[in-house]
């Protein structure tokens, strides 16, 4: 059985690929269909989905973690924490979407760059937290 930072590493990738396969679209404004547009609002309440899990086994596990066994552990983990309660606004407000609305692409790209999100930023986070990956 995996430990729990082997399922958090996991999970980022996942997280990782699952946004870059929504980045490449196609969009309501490059013209997706239908069924398309469907399938990006399903592998977004996906990814929302595997966020909260994701979310939860940090906040029970990892940040308790860092607080006790690193020096810098309270500020990393406040940190840390605050990113993630923005991102957590920015999925709460993606899940209302649908994927035909003008905000639904601006809000998955705020997610990208979202500290606390799966963007580049929260990769330097986690290689600060949870190790590289
Ligand atoms: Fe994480």
């Amino acid at each position: 059985m995996a430990d729990v930072f082997t399922v958090l590493a996991n999970d980022h990738q996942e997280v990782k690929g699952t946004l870059a396969e929504l980045e490449k679209g196609p969009t309501s404004a490059t013209g997706a269909t239908e069924e398309q547009l469907a399938l990006r609002k399903k592998m977004t309440e996906q990814l929302i989905i595997e966020e909260s899990k994701h979310e939860a086994l940090e906040e029970m596990y990892l940040w308790p973690a860092v607080r006790e066994h690193l020096e810098s552990g309270n500020p990393l983990a406040d940190e840390a924490t605050g990113q993630e309660q923005a991102a957590k606004q920015v999925l709460n407000d993606l899940d209302k979407l649908g994927a035909d609305d003008a905000d639904f692409e601006k809000l998955l790209g705020t997610l990208s760059r979202t500290p606390g999100s799966t963007s580049n930023s929260r990769s330097r986070r986690y290689g600060r937290c949870c190790g590289p990956r």
